[in-house]
């Protein structure tokens, strides 16, 4: 751990580490606003920077192996940079330090290390080297929608701004780490992110990619029904906004209301991606999904029915604990029957905190290996058929 001295002298260029998905990405220009804001600079490249700043992932396994990775090359070839630990790989390595049973020797090198609702405490704390001002900070950026009005200079990509709606999670899907580390849902008020989208497109963005974990729960917490569909319709309203995407939907709470928006509305993205996980009531039952397979292809169905041209994408897990190869056959069979346009596959990876990783990982690394590269075979069949 660096000591306050080293601190005093601080190197204010910064380099970002992203891993993992679109909400990381939007929480690392989060964290460059942040820093630009208050007096830090873009370095080029880790060797050039003072201060690293890793925004880590912890959805699987194989996301935490790159991480201890970089941390040790970090500490071979950079030993007095100053390390900063942010995320969700950040935010279990905090959880585990205080569970009994968890608890690990992490003996990791990193000098500070802030989980995904303390990232607006990074330049207050590298600034002032105070944890008294960290958490005094904290209290006064407590809700996720105060946070984004006060960072609401995104960074563009191809002239699309990427908006959250919507911080954790209160799904707890049993193989999933993302409610213990991000929390629990909160929904950013509907005033909020109407303004921002109103700021983005005054800067001429006319595509916005609305984020969260599971978007279709969206309440503005005001009180009365500013929902998800609500806010589609509020934000496409806006002059100049040409198209909204959004990610993630959960297909228990894709409702008729929003399928209707969804055909509806001309500006609302076609692309909709609807993870499935698994193809067996069995599995999806045991992932605490809360669906089956016939409400999954039934609102397939129904998303159809309403738009010919819509593009459904989805993720699949492989080697559950308990999935037989029967069940396996199931996920084949459902993709079969809905024809992906695109699939994201995983091997299941026990996670700590959650409910699966107190079943046994009794699928061999080698059958979920063949499980999944039998999936990409089909979706291929699928493509080309
Ligand atoms: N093992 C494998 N895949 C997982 N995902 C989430 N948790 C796990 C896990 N423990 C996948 C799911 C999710 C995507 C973001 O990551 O498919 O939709
Ligand atoms: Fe994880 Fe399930 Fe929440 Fe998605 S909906 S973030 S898979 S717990």
């Amino acid at each position: 751990m660096t000591s306050l001295n080293k601190l005093n002298k601080i190197d204010k260029r910064f380099f970002i580490k992203t891993y993992g998905c679109q909400m990381n990405s939007h929480d690392s220009g989060l964290i460059e606003s942040g820093l630009l804001k208050n007096g830090f600079y873009k370095a080029d490249s880790v060797a050039d920077a003072g201060i690293v700043i890793l925004n880590t992932c912890s959805v699987r396994d194989h996301a935490d192996h790159k991480i201890l990775s970089e941390l040790g090359r970090l500490k071979k070839n950079g030993p007095d940079k100053k390390v900063v630990l942010a995320g969700c790989f950040a935010k279990q390595i905090k959880l585990k330090m205080e569970s009994e049973k968890h608890k690990t020797e992490t003996g990791l090198f990193f000098d500070y290390c802030f989980g995904p609702d303390e990232i607006m405490s990074i330049p207050d704390m590298l600034k002032y080297e105070n944890r008294y001002v960290k958490e005094s900070y904290n209290d006064d950026y407590k809700d996720v929608g105060l946070i984004e009005e006060y960072f609401s200079d995104k960074k563009l990509e191809n002239g699309a701004a990427a908006v959250k709606i919507t911080e954790g999670c209160n799904n707890f899907c049993s193989y999933c780490i993302v409610p213990y580390v991000r929390g629990e849902e909160r929904s950013i008020p509907f005033e909020i992110i109407y303004n921002t989208v109103k700021k983005q497109v005054s800067k001429g963005v006319q595509e916005i990619l609305l984020l969260g974990q599971n978007v279709n729960s969206y309440l503005s917490p005001e009180g009365g029904k500013k929902d998800f569909c609500f806010l589609l319709n509020a934000l496409s309203d806006i002059p100049g906004i040409t198209k909204i995407k959004f990610l993630t939907s959960h297909p228990k709470d894709f409702n008729d209301g929003l399928i209707e928006t969804v055909c509806g509305n001309g500006k609302i993205s076609k692309e909709i991606h609807l993870p499935v996980q698994a193809g067996s009531d069995k599995i999806l039952s045991a992932m605490n999904r809360g669906y089956n397979r016939k409400d999954y292809l039934k609102l397939i169905e129904k998303l159809r029915n309403g738009l010919s041209d819509i593009s459904i994408s989805t993720d699949i897990i492989v080697g559950f604990p308990g999935e037989t190869e029967e069940d396996f056959q199931m996920t084949v069979s459902l993709m079969g029957e809905v024809k992906f346009n695109f699939i994201f596959g995983f091997k299941y990876s026990p996670r700590p905190f959650t409910k699966a990783f107190e079943i046994v990982d009794d699928i061999s690394l080698e059958v979920k290996k063949e499980r999944l590269e039998r999936v990409f075979q089909k979706q291929k069949e699928i493509l080309c058929s």
